[in-house]
């Protein structure tokens, strides 16, 4: 009994040190630094880009980028015509050039650099071919659809000393730019394990999105927008749903898992492939004829720290990662960011004593006590620290930055070989899902193996 007293006393004061009682402090972030654009831009500073692909991505990308002060779209490519109609009413330029064959924007001197959001199945080409024919290029997520694919683009970007970023958005966020200062700052001490979520739960959210009524093989280049893929008849689903093959697409991983992994190698300033990949999941939610899962479950290694990042189509959750250090966990939301500090100590004597007879746990007790209780009641209160900001977009910083590297020449915050390295597990999670075993990333031979 005295010796439960004297544990709760303890406990009491324990907790007083590291638990419950932990202030918090939140602070707001301005996103305003980071996207310090200029207002006016000098006429010889002025960008113009051609944009290749103008659907569900590119319209978003293409409002956004001629918002951006100095910039102007002069041409616009798609297979599909309705989509020359959007350029149009999105730039409100009823006279903008508007080609189905991107190959004429690489060949135009008028334009600088390109945005181009088509299919993952047609990054490679896109981006190979842009590079080659000299011009920059701001390249939708994941880069590749193929770990090849992503080798041969990386080695374009330098071959032909050209800048290339990779959307994925995530990096350009204020959230993360913060995150990567506390992490450089030491204050998560160790790094011990990384995990990710993110979760969705209606038919959008699953990709079923709704065909063009009026698509057709009139209207649509169906034949070229299949690629290198063996031909089908045409399909409008498949058109508007080429996320649910992995004939076109790269499932959730490359869809979703691709933010969260660009996200925390940048967080942690790593710019590596994962060693190995082990991934689990099924086709669990949506049985529409889909051949990728819709819940899938990757645990990677990353040096030696386990990175666990579970992905749903089936249950909706929101974005979150948890950063977890020997001196606390840092938990990262797209617009929140919180680190709850651990002492990681001793704030009672070792519960091991109940296995001590009584007079042992009692002078066990009172020599802990004599050596711990002054420096326990000098630790100073632990304190959540959390950041906040406004619901705000990171597609324009992160368009910004490629425009900016255009101009100056400076790398992007995300360029192909980093995105390539992001695209590997994404690779990697499809590979072990499909193969049924754990694969590891082979950079002698720049392949996946099991
Ligand atoms: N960064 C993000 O948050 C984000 C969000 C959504 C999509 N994406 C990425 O953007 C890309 C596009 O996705 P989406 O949802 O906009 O697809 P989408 O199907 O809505 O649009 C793609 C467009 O590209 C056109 N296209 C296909 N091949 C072409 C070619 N060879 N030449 C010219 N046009 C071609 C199609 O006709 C279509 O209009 C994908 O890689 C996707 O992963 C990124």
């Amino acid at each position: 009994m005295k010796n439960d007293f004297s544990r709760r006393k303890f406990l009491g004061m324990g907790i007083a040190a590291t638990g419950a009682a932990i202030a918090s402090k939140t602070i707001f972030l301005d996103p305003e630094p980071l996207f310090a654009a200029p207002h006016q831009v000098a006429a010889s500073d002025r960008l113009r880009f051609g944009i290749i692909g103008i659907g569900m991505q590119g319209s978003g990308l293409l409002s956004n980028a001629i918002e951006l002060p100095g910039i102007e779209c002069v041409a616009a490519c798609d297979l599909y015509d309705g989509r020359h109609t959007l350029a149009r009413e999105i730039t409100g330029k009823a006279e903008l050039p508007v080609t189905r064959r991107y190959q004429e924007l690489l060949a135009n001197k008028d334009i600088d650099c390109l945005i181009a959001a088509v299919p993952d199945h047609w990054h490679k080409q896109v981006v190979v071919d842009a590079c080659a024919a000299g011009k920059d290029i701001y390249c939708e997520k994941p880069m590749s659809h193929t770990a090849a694919e992503g080798v041969d683009m990386a080695e374009a970007q330098k071959k032909y000393n050209r800048i290339v970023q990779i959307g994925s958005q995530r990096v350009s966020s204020l959230i993360c730019k913060k995150a990567k200062e506390m992490v450089a700052s030491g204050m998560l001490g160790d790094l011990m394990m990384v995990e990710g979520w993110l979760g969705r739960n209606d038919p959008t959210g699953a990709w079923e999105y709704p065909p063009p009524f009026d698509l057709s093989p009139q209207n649509l280049d169906w034949d070229t927008w299949q690629g290198t893929v063996p031909k089908r008849a045409f399909n409008p689903e498949i058109f508007a749903r080429w996320r649910c093959w992995k004939e076109y697409g790269t499932g959730v991983a490359g869809d979703l898992l691709v933010h969260l992994v660009s996200g925390m190698m940048f967080v942690l300033g790593w710019n590596e492939a994962p060693k190995r990949a082990m991934a689990m999941g099924g086709i669990l939610r949506w049985k529409d004829g889909r051949n990728m899962p819709d819940v899938h479950a990757s645990l990677y290694q990353y040096g030696e720290i386990p990175v666990y990042m579970r992905l749903s189509l089936g249950t909706e959750m929101p974005e979150v990662y948890r950063f977890q250090g020997s001196k606390g966990i840092l938990e990262m939301t797209e617009f929140g960011l919180s680190f709850t500090p651990q002492a990681g100590i001793d704030t009672s004597p070792s519960y091991y004593d109940g296995s001590f007879p009584h007079a042992m746990r009692d002078a066990y007790e009172k020599k802990w006590k004599a050596e711990h209780t002054p420096r326990l009641g000098q630790e100073p209160t632990p304190e959540t620290i959390s950041f906040k900001m406004p619901d705000y977009d990171d597609v324009k910083p992160h368009l910004w930055n490629f425009f900016e590297s255009v101009r100056s020449r400076k790398p992007v915050v995300e360029d192909a070989l980093f995105g390539h390295h992001a695209a590997l597990a994404c690779h990697m999670a499809n590979e072990s899902y499909f193969r049924q075993s754990a694969v590891t990333w082979d950079e002698k031979t720049r392949t996946i193996k099991s």
